[in-house]
C-alpha cells in the first residue's frame, strides 16, 4: 500500500541520489512545511545538512524563539540564525505593491542563504550545493509552475527565486497537500506543536500590512495578531480554523471614539478560514463571543487600532492572504 511510511522512505532514497555526499542548507520558517523537509532532508544526509533560521522582522510573536528552541530541541538539528532585520526592512522601504515586496522578500532570502552558506562551510574548501524547500504542489500550481494555471501570486519560494540562484534545489514536498505533509511529519516524530501549526506565508507580516512594510506598522500588527491568536488558542479551535490571518490596513484610517476623546485609527481585519488545501478557503463562522473578546482587546491594548473587522469572503473570490 502507499503510505507515509514509503512516501518517507521513497523522499529519502530521492534526497540522497541527489544530493550525495554534498552540502545543503534548509531554510526554516517556523512553519510545517520547511520542518517537515528540514526533518525528511537531515534523515536523508544527518550533517550534510544545516538549517538556517532567517529572522526577517516580519515574524509573529514567539516565532523566533519557537524555532530557535523547539525545532532544535525535537531533531537536534544544526541550526545558524541570521538576524537580518535591517536588511529586509530596508530593501522593503517605501514598496507598496504586493508582488514587489514578494519578490524583495524572495531575493533578500536566497541572498542571506547564499552568505549563510558561506559562513557555514568556513575556510573548507567544500560549498554548499544545495538549498531545501518546503515547497508544496499547491504552491507550486498557484505560482504558475503547475498545468496550465494562472500566476495568482508568486510564492517566495517558487516565483520569486533570482534567475542566477547559486544553488540547486531539492524540494522534497513538491507533490504533496498539506495533510499528506503533516502525517509525513507525525511519522518522522516530530511534535504536534509543529506539525499541527497553522500555515503561515514565508513572506511573513510583510504581506499582511496593506501598504508600506515599518518597524512601527510591524509592531501594531505583531499586538493585535498575538491577541487573535491567544484567544483563538484560549477558545480551543487552532485545529478547527485551517489559518488566521491577521491584516493592519495600514494607509486606511477612520474615525472612533474612546473615553471622551476622538480616534482616528487604523484598522484591523480578522480573516479566520477553513481549508483542506488551501486551494480554497471558506471564512470560518467564529463564535460571535470569541469575535467579541478579540475585537474589545485589540481596541483595548493596541493603541493605534480603533476598529476591528472581519473577512467574510471566501476562496475564490478573494484569497487567504490579502497580498
Ligand atoms: P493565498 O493567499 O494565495 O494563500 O490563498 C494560499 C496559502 O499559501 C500561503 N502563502 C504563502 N506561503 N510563501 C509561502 O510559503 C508565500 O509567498 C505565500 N503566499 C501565501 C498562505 O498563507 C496560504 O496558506
Amino acid at each position: 500500500a502507499w503510505t507515509m511510511v514509503n512516501i518517507a522512505d521513497e523522499a529519502i532514497e530521492e534526497i540522497r541520489a541527489q544530493v550525495g555526499d554534498k552540502r545543503a542548507i534548509c531554510g526554516l520558517s517556523g512553519g510545517v512545511d520547511s520542518a517537515v523537509a528540514a526533518a525528511l532532508v537531515q534523515r536523508a544526509i544527518g550533517s550534510q545538512l544545516t538549517c538556517v533560521f532567517v529572522d526577517h522582522g516580519l515574524l509573529r510573536k514567539g516565532e523566533p524563539e519557537q524555532v530557535e528552541k523547539d525545532f532544535v530541541a525535537a531533531t537536534g538539528v544544526n541550526l545558524h540564525v541570521v538576524n537580518a532585520q535591517d536588511r529586509f526592512l530596508d530593501a522593503l522601504e517605501g514598496v507598496t505593491d504586493p508582488e514587489t515586496k514578494r519578490k524583495i522578500i524572495g531575493r533578500e532570502f536566497i541572498r542571506v542563504f547564499e552568505e549563510a552558506a558561506r559562513e557555514i562551510v568556513g575556510s573548507s574548501a567544500e560549498e554548499v550545493e544545495f538549498l531545501v524547500q518546503g515547497t508544496l504542489y499547491p504552491d507550486v500550481v498557484e505560482s504558475g509552475g503547475g498545468t496550465g494555471a494562472a500566476n495568482i501570486k508568486s510564492h517566495h519560494n517558487v516565483g520569486g527565486l533570482p534567475e542566477d540562484l547559486q544553488f540547486t534545489l531539492v524540494e522534497p514536498l513538491r507533490t504533496l497537500f498539506k495533510d499528506e505533509v503533516r502525517a509525513l511529519g507525525e511519522q518522522l516524530g516530530l511534535p504536534a506543536e509543529i506539525v499541527w501549526r497553522q500555515p503561515f506565508p514565508g513572506p511573513g507580516l510583510g504581506i499582511r500590512i496593506i501598504g508600506a512594510v515599518n518597524r512601527e506598522r510591524l509592531e501594531i500588527l505583531r499586538d493585535a495578531d498575538a491577541i487573535a491568536r491567544e484567544e483563538l488558542t484560549r477558545a480551543g479551535l487552532d485545529r478547527e480554523i485551517w489559518q488566521f490571518p491577521v491584516v493592519l490596513l495600514a494607509d486606511v484610517r477612520s474615525v472612533g471614539v474612546q473615553g471622551d476623546g476622538r480616534t482616528y485609527g487604523h484598522p484591523i481585519v480578522l480573516r479566520p478560514v477553513t481549508s483542506e488545501d488551501a486551494m480554497t478557503a471558506d471564512w470560518a463562522r467564529l463564535p460571535y463571543e470569541v469575535l467579541s473578546k478579540i475585537s474589545t482587546r485589540i481596541t483595548n491594548e493596541v493603541r493605534e487600532v480603533n476598529r476591528v473587522v472581519v473577512d467574510v469572503t471566501s476562496k475564490p473570490p478573494g484569497t487567504i492572504e490579502w497580498e
